[in-house]
């Protein structure tokens, strides 16, 4: 079928294989095009492999170092006239590529927070690998049905304590204009905390421990996001910061749990970057039009995998310490907050319009980047094209 974008406001309801599978090529050929990982893991876990952060986690892992990796995700199969979802795509494409290169991968796809789907996916690693060196959480949902209890929460993104009035855009038509957010109540910041913060990290990692599925010297990396002072009200001082706090102090609980099999627990702050989950947060799309703009020009800006390649090289195989900031996180947003970049970002907030965002902001880029999402806009690509919408991932168990 010819495979069209249908597009409701912050999401799209169709993805395109032959434009995931690009996508996916471009980032195995970015990771091909540096220097392998010295160091890097070998046996690797990426719980939210799918897109984003997690996706890239995953490409670094076996192109970089030649990693076995296992994914789990939740995404939409494909049907006969229906496209799957993209994370669907994208996992085909990056494992057809991982086996023609020789290199084991798999697939789980189910509910992450479910028991269910620990027990299969540590099942699997017993079976098949033994044990693996690192684990990547990259989770990003909207809601969690808690194992223990069996209740459902979902999350929200509030402000806390007051409403938040600033400026948003709509990213489809460049209007900007100001929204007002009315503050969490408790219950509402307990949900987001529930489905966002660490608990279900630590539910993995205790499984697999109990299992004996971690190996001696294990890494385990949760992400996190701080962002500057523009958007702390409805972020990280909001509801979802919340979240983000909870997940942060549960990376030192981990780490705790590890230090008898020479492990560690670590949180690394990314970049902000357009994703399905960050497209969903008010205010958000106007800083980072304003942040692409503003990287760009100073030539640093990164996509997912500029950052987890570096993340990797750099931080986590660097082959010495890890630097770590004040709070033991790992920063691989330091392009994003260095001072002169926060300083023009400020500068641009003040005077952005609908009229000025045209030349001031990178609406462009950021629309761009959210219909590659899916798929679609990728350069080399021939949308005309009937495609086959119904494509196996293959190494799904
Ligand atoms: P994303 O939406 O691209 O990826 C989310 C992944 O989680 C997908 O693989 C999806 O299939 C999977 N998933 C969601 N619910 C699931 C479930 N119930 N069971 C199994 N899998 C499930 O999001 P992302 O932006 O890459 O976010 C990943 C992490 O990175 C999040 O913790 C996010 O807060 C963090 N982060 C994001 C940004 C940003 O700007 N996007 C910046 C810094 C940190
Ligand atoms: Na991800």
């Amino acid at each position: 079928m010819v495979i069209e974008p249908k597009i409701r406001g912050f999401i799209c309801l169709t993805a395109h294989p032959a434009g995931c599978e690009q996508n996916v090529i471009n980032q195995i050929n970015y990771i091909k095009s540096k220097k392998a990982i010295d160091g890097g893991p070998a046996k690797v876990l990426v719980i939210g492999a799918s897109t984003g952060f997690g996706l890239a986690s995953r490409i670094t892992s076996a192109f970089g170092s030649d990693a076995a990796t296992v994914g789990v995700y939740f995404e939409k199969p494909p049907a006969p006239g229906k496209p799957g979802s993209a994370g669907w795509y994208n996992t085909a494409a990056f494992e057809k590529q991982a086996h023609d290169a020789g290199l084991y991968a798999k697939s789980i796809n189910g509910d992450a927070f479910s028991d269910e789907i620990k027990e299969k996916t540590i099942a699997l690693i017993k079976k098949e690998l033994g044990q693996v060196d690192l684990v990547i959480y990259s989770l990003a949902s909207p809601r969690r049905t808690n194992p223990k209890t069996g209740v459902a929460h979902n999350s929200v993104i509030k402000p806390i304590g007051e409403v938040f009035t600033n400026k948003t855009v709509d990213f489809h038509t460049g209007v900007v204009s100001e929204i007002s957010i009315n503050p969490a109540t408790e219950e509402e910041i307990a949900n987001t905390v529930e489905v966002m913060g660490g608990e279900d990290w630590a539910m993995w990692i205790d499984a697999m421990k109990e299992a004996n599925v971690l190996a001696n010297g294990v890494v385990t990396v949760a992400y996190s996001y701080i962002g500057p002072a523009l958007t702390e009200k409805v972020y990280r001082k909001g509801t979802i910061g919340r979240a983000k706090d909870h997940l942060e102090a549960t990376a030192f609980e981990i780490n705790d749990s590890l230090k008898a099999i020479d492990g560690k627990a670590l949180i690394s702050v990314n970049k902000a970057l357009v994703t399905q989950a960050s497209s969903a947060i008010p205010v958000i799309p106007l800083y980072i039009s304003l942040l692409y703009k503003t990287m760009k020009a100073e030539g640093i800006h990164e996509g997912c995998i500029e950052q987890i390649q570096r993340l990797f090289e750099q931080r986590l195989y660097n082959g010495s310490t890890i630097p770590t900031d004040d709070k033991g996180r790992i920063r691989i947003d330091d392009w994003e907050m260095r001072p002169d970049v926060q300083a023009k970002v400020d500068e641009l907030w003040k005077i952005a319009d609908t009229e000025s965002l045209k030349s001031i902001g990178d609406l462009a880029g950021y629309h761009g980047d959210f219909m590659n999402l899916f798929g679609f806009e990728v350069p080399g690509v021939d949308y005309t094209a009937d495609v086959n919408e119904v494509v196996e991932v293959s190494g799904l168990v």
